[in-house]
């Protein structure tokens, strides 16, 4: 009955443990220099991705820029996690340390880009002007962030 009881035990606490592992933030475990060089990555990810967005819907191709917008949308809601006190400074960074200073502005700024692409994937392909329309719901939001929040370079 004692070993009957152990391996309940035991199990008990391995299921214990799994459900903590996953349950904790996604970059809990990241190291600093992995943050920093993960939210630059993400960054060019949807600089890439913004060019391709234009490009398909000049062309008209809807149905794939909306799957791309929605992408972009997803990737700003992660970038706020990117943040943390502990990645102020090193690896290259251009984030200012306004960002720390005004964290809630830069959390907005950010929030609003993610909503302005879900926007755009339902006025994009009703738009007469798409190149103005994506000026101002996807390119205008990255400027009014850097000018503000990253070093200019
Ligand atoms: C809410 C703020 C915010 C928004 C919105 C934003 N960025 Fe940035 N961006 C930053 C910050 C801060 C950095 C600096 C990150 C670092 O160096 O640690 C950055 C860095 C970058 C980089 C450089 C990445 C590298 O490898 O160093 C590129 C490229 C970039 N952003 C493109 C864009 C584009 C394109 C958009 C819009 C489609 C955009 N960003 C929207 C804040 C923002």
């Amino acid at each position: 009955m004692l070993i009957k009881y152990n391996i309940i035990g035991l199990k008990y606490i391995f299921f214990i443990s799994i459900f903590v592992i996953l349950s904790l933030p996604a970059n809990s475990e990241l190291s600093v220099e992995e943050i920093i060089k993960g939210r630059k990555a993400l960054f060019s990810k949807n600089y890439s991705t913004a060019k391709r967005v234009q490009a398909l819907a000049s062309k008209g191709e809807f149905e794939k820029a909306k799957t791309l917008m929605i992408e972009m949308s997803e990737n700003y809601k992660t970038l706020i996690e990117y943040f943390p006190d502990n990645s102020k400074e090193g690896f290259k960074t251009e984030a200012l340390p306004i960002i720390w200073e005004n964290k809630n502005e830069f959390n907005d700024l950010m929030t609003k880009s993610s909503n302005d692409m879900i926007k755009l994937t339902k006025i994009i392909e009703t738009s007469d002007d798409i190149k103005g329309t994506l000026g101002k719901f996807m390119w205008s939001n990255c400027k009014a962030c850097h000018s503000k929040f990253r070093a200019p370079h």
